[in-house]
């Protein structure tokens, strides 16, 4: 990962050493071929993500059997090459390869960690359009975060619950998993009569033969690897529209109904709520998939549709659905950034509670959750624009995210505060943006110097005093 990254950078800046054989320093145009990076840089997960090409689009077409957990896949990954590559990476931690083609080229692969690398031949020019195909079956399971939770591949009792923020997803998909390498994605899952594989973005087609139902899902806005799921199970499905269009579907554990009852009828308004304060909802479809998957304990904002592991409330509701507009529309740059995605949606959940005529989001902010903890506690001493791989999860991202918006809006007003929320959704929609962003936007619309205000919010330890 991260130590040989540095030696690519190094080969792909310098102007002396030919990056291969083949490199042909003297002639202008001439290719100079290198490996592409094995990382992205993010410090929090330095083997995340690859250099060396941008992916376009993934299709994964599999079967699963929840009884034997087994699953037999194909991957198609469409990509183009950034720079002139002998060598690119991706990120796998799925079953046993069989197989990896490159525009149709069967070619030597090897495996080391996470990296799934791959050697093209012919080599690939900079600009070129190129397909890997990887083929691969067996066993695909849970990967450990370094806050000890689980993501990845968790089967369930009648199915698998698939989550992947932020390092799940290449338990059963070969991704360039970073949030700054988006693609559309389709996914073609094959599962067992009775059960029900539900994906990001829409269902194209749905047919049960031979005892088997294969489903299609197609995702058409830009995505990040993170936000994927199939997720597999029992579930009812209903399907509806929200007063303004947008077509939901819903698909729900028998278990989990009444417990998710409330949290399910608000989703149309939720989702206008928000698209009138935050601009127009950024997906072709909305949802929800609430499974059973005791061991995950937490929901994720995967893309169109979050999914939940346990009943969804209508507060996590609330949040997973704004994380459409801030971290799934607009992704982090950085996972250090993630503030960006978990105070957003915070705030917005509090101003749904307000909506919905419960507490007012200055009621919340100076709760004893949120302001109202006491200067000496430990959740003022860890700095909210890099918080660590540890708590990037916390209450302090969530919490402490949410407090600086409010903070925000009451240093610039109410004008300048949404101008600021609708810019961000605009600006960066389908694609990523960091905190310092964030800090421009927010000067330009509301005409002041914030650096002292986001340096107490942000950049310092401790309780801010005075903003
Ligand atoms: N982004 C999710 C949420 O706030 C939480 C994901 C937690 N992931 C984890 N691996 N612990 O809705
Ligand atoms: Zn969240």
């Amino acid at each position: 990962g991260a130590a040989l990254a540095t030696v690519v950078f190094v080969a792909v800046g310098s102007t002396v050493a030919p990056a291969s054989a083949d490199a042909a320093p003297g002639k202008p145009g001439a290719p100079r071929y290198s490996a592409g990076a094995a990382s992205a840089g993010d410090p929090y997960f330095p083997d995340q993500g690859n250099g060396g090409y941008d992916v376009q689009h993934y299709d994964l077409d599999f079967s699963y059997d929840p009884a034997t957990r087994f699953m037999a896949a194909t991957a198609t990954v469409t990509a183009i090459a950034t720079q002139d590559l002998d060598r690119f990476n991706l990120d796998f931690r799925g079953p046993a390869v069989s197989a990896v083609t490159v525009n149709g080229h069967a070619h030597d692969f090897t495996r080391d960690g996470q990296e799934l690398i791959v050697t093209p031949r012919p080599k690939l020019k900079t600009g070129h359009t190129f397909t890997v195909v990887v083929k691969y079956a067996g066993v695909p399971g849970p990967i450990t975060d370094p806050d000890g939770s689980i993501e990845g591949w968790v089967p369930t009792d009648d199915g698998a619950f698939v989550v992947g923020e932020p390092q799940g997803t290449p338990a059963w998909l070969p991704t360039n998993d970073h949030p700054t390498d988006k693609a559309t994605f389709r996914f073609t899952a094959k599962v067992p009569a009775g059960l029900t594989a539900v994906g990001n973005g829409q269902l194209l087609s749905q047919e049960t033969r031979d005892g088997w139902t294969t489903f299609i899902w197609d995702s058409t806005e830009p995505m990040a690897s993170y936000l994927a799921t199939i997720t597999i199970g029992n579930f009812l499905v209903t399907e509806s529209t929200t007063p303004t269009g947008i077509p939901v579907y819903v698909a729900i554990d028998p278990r989990q109904v009444s417990g998710s009852a409330a949290a399910v009828a608000q989703i149309p308004k939720m989702i206008d709520f928000f698209a009138t304060m935050f601009g127009p909802y950024p997906f072709a479809s909305t949802g929800a998939i609430i499974d059973r998957a005791p061991d995950v304990g937490y929901a994720l904002e995967t893309q169109t549709k979050p999914v939940f592991s346990g009943p969804a409330s209508v507060g996590t509701m609330a949040h997973e659905l704004a994380h459409q507009w801030y971290g799934d529309s607009v992704s982090p740059r950085r996972w250090s950034d993630i503030w960006l995605n978990e105070g957003f949606a915070t705030y917005a959940q509090w101003m749904y509670t307000e909506y919905n005529g419960g507490a007012s989001v200055s009621q919340t902010f100076n709760s004893s959750s949120n302001y109202g903890r006491a200067a000496s506690s430990p959740f003022w001493q860890i700095v909210l624009a890099d918080p660590g791989p540890e708590e990037m999860f916390s209450n302090i991202p969530y919490n402490r995210g949410a407090m600086t918006l409010h903070a925000l809006r009451g240093k610039v007003g109410e004008d300048a505060f949404f101008r600021i929320l609708r810019g961000w959704a605009a600006g960066h929609r389908y694609g990523h943006a960091a905190t310092a962003d964030f800090v421009a936007l927010s000067e330009r619309e509301s005409g002041q110097d914030l650096s002292d205000f986001f340096d107490v919010w942000l950049f310092q330890k401790g309780r801010p005093t005075t903003w």
